[in-house]
């Protein structure tokens, strides 16, 4: 029922049911098999058919890794949450990621709109198997019509019996919440956002401790994305090999949603298996607006390292396959830009987002990312100075190596250093007309291996 093309012999998981009339309503989702997984899970929960460790397990034979950014294996990420005997009777919460602000990002918002109960279903199996009592849907605030039919669907679910207590006779209670955010990026960083739902301004904690340990209101926490969670629900529906037969290689699996955005004949959401190469997504969508050259992929959102042409020609677009190009597939927001993309400006464009939304804790963030913004606006009014470009890295470096509470700062340094190191013929383009620096630069400014590591294992923490 997808209505967007999907490559040759895959069968969509996630977006089958996106446009279908009705799709967002209880009946739509029963009739096409929906509840199944979580009704056998009910059934055998007494009887000790389906256990919490068995329900891990297959979630870690799938091999599934976060969407929400970096990657990491969920099955791994759920064994961290402590027995319950060593949790002081604290009880475990889950709560879902639906911030969706990374620029480029807006896959999780069709699960939401399209399809809300195949996130509701596999929240319920994760809250099974993580021991959970209460979970939260953490929304972006601006996602009104998104907050609006997950609402409708958890109403469903209460009265069909899926949510509550004793659900269906197993003895599991489990109650979801939707909680609406005020809108801010940085409340897509997992702590942040724990402190937000709590009430409070959403700044990020240092960590550890791990969320896993002490989370939202200092209890075990599990935060996982929204298609992360909905795959939970495939997983169990159709097995762990299933699911891993999908992907690149055993570390890249399952079925993944693209975002595809910029000089493309149709942007928009694609399914794939995980580790289509980008040349075969760029086929999906149309090709290349116009027939123009392609010049510049941004493969995982605003916090990703600009990619050129050439690094993208045979780029398998999964976790490892783009961290190999020293960038990263974060939230799968690929953006296109083709030969007439001027990547100054681009780069000038994505550093004022950065600048608008640093949380303002930490010093080299709060005033490092208005600096760098500050001084590409000059440069691209052809007011530069001719050692801005240096001094842009040289900021940039001091931006990144772990400084900052949060990876918000690494990620704001990517595009900066990407954008000039790749392109620096355009940067010098514009300071051709450059005025004498005020001051001489302490020591040649260069991009430390160190932050250009970091930058490449994947900002997302
Ligand atoms: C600045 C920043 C913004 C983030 N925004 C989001 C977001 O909007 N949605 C999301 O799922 N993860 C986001 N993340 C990643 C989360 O911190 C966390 O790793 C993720 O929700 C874990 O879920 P996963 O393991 O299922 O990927 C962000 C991280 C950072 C540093
Ligand atoms: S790195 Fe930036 S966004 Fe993250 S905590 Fe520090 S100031 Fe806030």
């Amino acid at each position: 029922m997808s209505k967007t093309p999907v490559p040759k012999g895959f069968t969509p998981v996630h977006s089958a049911r996106f446009g279908k009339k009705g799709s967002q309503k209880l009946a739509g989702y029963e009739a096409d098999g929906g509840y199944a997984s979580w009704k056998k899970v009910a059934k055998g929960w007494k009887s000790g058919d389906f256990t919490p460790a068995k329900i891990i397990d297959m979630v870690k034979a799938s091999g599934l890794r976060g969407r929400g950014g970096a990657g990491f294996p969920t099955g791994l990420k759920w064994t961290f949450v402590p027995p319950k005997e060593k949790r002081g009777g604290k009880p475990v919460y889950l709560l879902c990621n639906a911030d969706e602000s990374e620029p480029g990002t807006f896959k999780d918002r069709l699960i939401m709109e399209e399809d809300p109960h195949q996130l509701l279903e596999g929240m319920l199996i994760a809250s099974a198997a993580l021991d959970v009592k209460h979970a939260y849907i953490y929304i972006r605030g601006e996602m009104v019509r998104c907050a609006e039919v997950l609402n409708e669907a958890v109403a469903e679910a209460y009265a069909a019996g899926y949510l509550g207590k004793d659900i269906l006779g197993s003895g599991l209670d489990i109650d979801l919440t939707v909680h609406r955010g005020a809108g801010a990026y940085i409340c897509g960083e997992e702590t942040a956002l724990i402190e937000s739902l709590e009430g409070k301004r959403g700044h990020p904690r240092i960590k550890p401790p791990f969320p896993a340990v002490s989370g939202v209101w200092d209890c075990p926490t599990v935060v996982n994305n929204v298609e992360t969670l909905a795959a939970v629900k495939f997983i169990l529906d159709n097995g762990p090999e299933w699911f891993k037969g999908m992907g690149r290689n055993e570390k890249n699996t399952g079925p993944k949603l693209y975002c595809v955005s910029g000089h493309v004949e149709k942007p928009g959401v694609y399914e794939a298996p995980m580790g289509i190469k980008f040349m075969d997504l760029l086929a999906l969508c149309g090709g290349m607006k116009g027939g123009k050259k392609l010049k510049a992929v941004i493969p995982g959102g605003a916090s990703a390292a600009i990619l050129t042409a050439a690094e993208v020609a045979d780029l398998p677009m999964d976790f490892d396959g783009v961290a190999a190009a020293k960038s990263m597939l974060g939230s799968a927001a690929i953006m296109v830009m083709d030969e007439t993309t001027d990547i100054p400006k681009a780069v000038t464009n994505i550093s004022k987002f950065f600048a608008h939304e640093s949380c303002g804790q930490c010093t080299p963030c709060r005033e490092g990312t208005p600096w760098l913004n500050k001084m590409l606006k000059r440069l691209i009014k052809g007011e530069g100075k001719r050692d801005d470009l240096d001094l842009l890295l040289q900021i940039s470096n001091q931006m990144g190596n772990g400084m900052t509470i949060c990876v918000f700062s690494d990620a704001a340094i990517a595009p900066v250093i990407s954008g000039i190191t790749k392109f620096r013929d355009e940067f010098e383009a514009y300071l051709s007309k450059a005025k004498a620096p005020d001051f001489a630069l302490a020591a040649p400014a260069e991009v430390t291996p160190k932050v250009a590591d970091r930058v490449a294992e994947g900002i997302h923490g």
